[in-house]
């Protein structure tokens, strides 16, 4: 088999077999085949597209390439849940403890920041002596004892992704459904949970700026998972605005404790709910939806999710008085309100736009070398819907210098006005299975 042969069948927009599928993801992941070749075969794919089949086969094959984490050792039916990215998305803070709450084990292996999207590590990390690397026993005898713990990513997961995903960021070729959907797809898969819980994000702040294509994903990946044997639930909702009012580390923290608490922050304690109800109604602790929603629902305002909560918190070493007394996590030197110099009601918060600015502020990472400051954030005093008057506060930033100049700018870009009254933006627009 040749490598010119594959690509010049998927040039011409043929189907591969799985065969040519497998001799690339092995050639590659061993160096065997060179990067140019496997450009050329990516921006043949995201020209023509993958039949499903392909697909499946492509994500098969990637999931291969590596090892496969085994949770046989955790007690109970594991459901796993993941985000295609978004800004203010802290629902795995929330949704861990819930579903725990229920009775149901979250073995989460989740990631760091990178750009203007956020990472659960590093918002965890806020809370001092907070520990992220644990060996898989520690992990496993974690899950087993409190129903939830979070890791960094362990074990060698779907290298040929890895490799892949680098040379499609410089390559052109990320924005592919077929190559998203595999992507994201073989890390699950290598993840070990009995089934997965998709939120597929789309607006102006996702990967997928429409829902035509946001659907189009979900279907994908539904279908990956499931057709390899992994029952596999897609939510999709919005992000034409970052989630709730916080963006930034110790702040996120804060809101997610808040809806842990009982708090009604309506977006995201309701995608929170919609996304524990599903992972929950699958690992059967319930016996449909609307149980389980009002039992999830229940356990916010009993303090159940949020004792699961603090037991995880001290189980992985960190400062439980910090999360006792939320004024004792790290704190930004200065609190600087932007304000309107337009008036309107708001249409639009362009979330990559407040990512950036937090990442400017020094909340997230330009490099994956950086280092993130915990307590520097923004709060959002204004949202899609909202009547504003010049002068106005829009945002507080928490920053550590008196002028972030750039933030400010950043997030006076972020925010679209109009005359008329603007309907608040729809949560949850489908679910697909
Ligand atoms: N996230 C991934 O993990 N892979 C992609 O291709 C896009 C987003």
């Amino acid at each position: 088999m040749r490598m010119v042969d594959i690509i010049y069948k998927k040039r011409n927009g043929n189907e591969l077999t799985e065969a040519e599928i497998q001799f690339f993801i092995e050639g590659y992941t061993k160096g065997v085949i060179p990067d140019y070749q496997a450009s050329a075969l990516m921006m043949a794919i995201y020209f023509q597209g993958m039949l499903p089949r392909e697909t499946a086969l492509l994500t098969k094959a990637m999931v291969d390439s590596g090892e496969s984490i085994d949770l046989s050792a955790i007690e109970g039916y594991k459901v796993d849940k993941h985000s295609t990215g978004g800004v203010g998305d802290k629902v795995t803070l929330i949704v861990g403890p819930l579903v725990a709450s229920a009775g149901v084990p979250v073995a989460k292996m989740s990631g760091r920041g990178l750009g203007h999207t956020g990472g659960t590590l590093d918002k965890l990390e806020s809370i001092d002596g907070f520990n992220i690397e644990m060996t898989e026993e520690q992990f496993i005898g974690n899950v087993n004892k409190h129903k939830l713990a979070v890791t960094g990513q362990t074990g060698n997961l779907a290298p040929a992704d890895k490799k892949l995903y680098a040379l499609r960021d410089v390559t052109a070729t990320v924005e592919s459904i077929p190559l998203i959907a595999g992507s994201i797809m073989s890390k699950k898969l290598a993840s070990g949970a009995d089934s997965i819980v998709l939120d597929v994000k789309t607006g102006s702040g996702a990967f997928m700026k429409t829902l035509e294509d946001s659907e189009a994903l979900a279907k994908e990946m539904v279908d990956i998972g499931n057709n390899l044997g992994k029952t596999t639930v897609a939510v999709i909702s919005d992000m034409n605005q970052p989630l709730g009012f916080e963006v930034g580390n110790a702040n996120e923290i804060k809101e997610a404790v808040a809806i842990l608490q009982g708090a009604k922050v309506k977006d995201l304690r309701s995608l929170s709910l919609e996304i524990a109800t599903h992972m929950t109604v699958l690992a059967g602790a319930y016996s449909d939806y609307d149980e389980a929603y009002a039992a999830l629902a229940q356990n916010l305002e009993n303090g159940k999710a949020f004792e699961v909560f603090r037991q995880f918190v001290i189980a992985q070493g960190g400062n439980i008085a910090m999360i006792d007394d939320l004024n004792k996590l790290p704190q930004a030197a200065h609190h600087i309100h932007v304000t309107s110099d337009k008036e309107g009601y708001v249409t639009e918060i362009d979330a990559e736009s407040i990512g950036t600015a937090a990442m400017y502020l020094g909340a997230g990472r330009a490099t994956k070398e950086d280092s993130v400051n915990h307590a520097v954030g923004i709060t959002l005093n204004k949202k899609i819907g909202d009547i504003v008057k010049k002068g106005d506060v829009l945002v507080t930033l928490h920053a550590d210098t008196a002028t972030p100049d750039n933030s400010i700018q950043k997030v006076k870009e972020a925010y679209c006005f109009k005359e008329g009254h603007v309907e608040r933006p729809t949560l949850i627009y489908k679910v697909i299975r």
